[in-house]
């Protein structure tokens, strides 16, 4: 059995992840050693059913050396400081990584097998060992419109996207939360009574929103009841680093010879852990509506299309709908008024799951 070593399993995408990994039955196959950064020595959880032993100390790079595998969602901080520690200390082991440390070196591969797995199995055959998981709107976006993108048939792809709060973190959730709480609270009377004027509610509303009163301290600003068009660090070039991702990412991930463009706004809006976005496609030929539609469906397992109907499209394709599954939904499919190689489209995805988590065990399996 191959030597599996977890970093960060405890925290929000590690946590979805030792999930997925219990329904799946993935501890069943290999030997598992927790790692801790600061609890090391104390009992290791038991995922497998058998015990796991003690926890060992994630910044030692013996116990480290010791895996086969490495699987880490401890963040990029980490990923800098060991991984550098640890390939020159000759460990010549599979590393695993959910962050965007290593995704644009030349020595690593982006994993999304169900879009790029002949990428990851040339790679392999290469002798490529480190792999990352993609930026979660990247990896949405290509599970969504993978038949588009497969068969080389987008010409350019603009987008606007809805990310999740999830997205910041386990704290920027809460925020969120927070922020909506004491926002009903201010107006929770005067909802009561129905006699209650409505612009009167809105200003109280608006009025605490703009108080600074209201925790912003993982946001910077409210989300409830408002949005950011903002995501990540600005770059010189005036996109936001989350929207540069998008072009730079998609390409290696699909190891495109030829430049796909990819851009767009990225906005963090209040939806909990489903990234949604909306796409102006121009495709490299006029393609008919039905013909489109089945090649996005029969891309992959977890694809869906969605008609695009009112109802259907309310019921089956948004956040509370998608939220916990796997489903990676495509809906408001139509051809635009600037032509017939013009599509529009609107994606839904788990940001914690296909987004982040299920790429990394879906690698390990690769590996085993
Ligand atoms: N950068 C993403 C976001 C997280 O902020 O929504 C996942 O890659």
């Amino acid at each position: 059995m191959k030597k599996v070593g977890f970093v960060g399993w405890r925290g929000m995408v590690g946590s979805v992840l030792m999930d997925r990994m219990i329904q799946e039955k993935d501890f069943s196959l290999i030997q598992s050693t927790f790692f801790t950064t600061s609890q090391a020595g104390q009992a290791a959880p038991n995922f497998s059913g058998s015990s796991s032993g003690l926890l060992e100390d994630a910044n030692n790079i013996e116990a480290l050396k010791a895996q086969d595998i490495i699987i880490t969602c401890q963040g990029g901080d980490y990923t800098s400081e060991i991984y550098p520690k640890l390939r020159a200390a000759g460990w010549q082991g599979y590393w695993i990584d959910a962050a965007s440390t290593l995704r644009m070196k030349d020595d690593s591969i982006i994993i999304l097998d169900p879009v790029n797995q002949k990428v990851i199995e040339q790679g392999i055959d290469q002798g490529i060992k480190t792999f990352a998981g993609g930026n979660c709107t990247v990896s949405l976006m290509l599970m969504s419109l993978g038949g588009l993108f497969t068969n080389d048939l987008v010409e350019w792809a603009s987008v606007s996207t809805y990310q999740a709060a999830s997205g910041g973190g386990a704290k920027h959730m809460r925020e969120l939360l927070t922020q909506m709480g004491s926002l009903y609270n201010v107006a929770s009377s005067d909802l009561a009574n129905p006699a209650s004027a409505i612009l009167d509610i809105e200003k109280k509303v608006t009025s605490l929103m703009r108080s600074g009163s209201l925790p912003v301290d993982n946001f910077g600003v409210p989300l409830a009841g408002s949005l950011i068009p903002w995501i990540d660090t600005q770059l010189d070039n005036g996109q936001s680093r989350e929207e540069w991702k998008g072009q730079a990412e998609t390409n290696k991930i699909l190891g495109t010879q030829s430049l796909i463009p990819v851009d767009g706004l990225c906005v963090r809006i209040g939806a909990l852990r489903c990234h949604s976005q909306s796409f102006t496609l121009k495709l490299k030929r006029d393609i008919p509506l039905a013909e489109i539609e089945s090649l996005l469906a029969s891309h992959n397992p977890w694809v869906k299309v969605v008609p695009n109907d009112r109802q259907i499209t309310m019921q089956e394709l948004t956040p509370a709908a998608v939220t916990g599954t796997l489903s990676t939904p495509v809906g408001r499919l139509r051809k635009l008024n600037m032509g017939p190689e013009y599509l529009s489209a609107f994606t839904v995805g788990d940001q914690l799951l296909w987004g982040a988590a299920e790429p990394l065990r879906r690698m390990l399996r690769i590996l085993l």
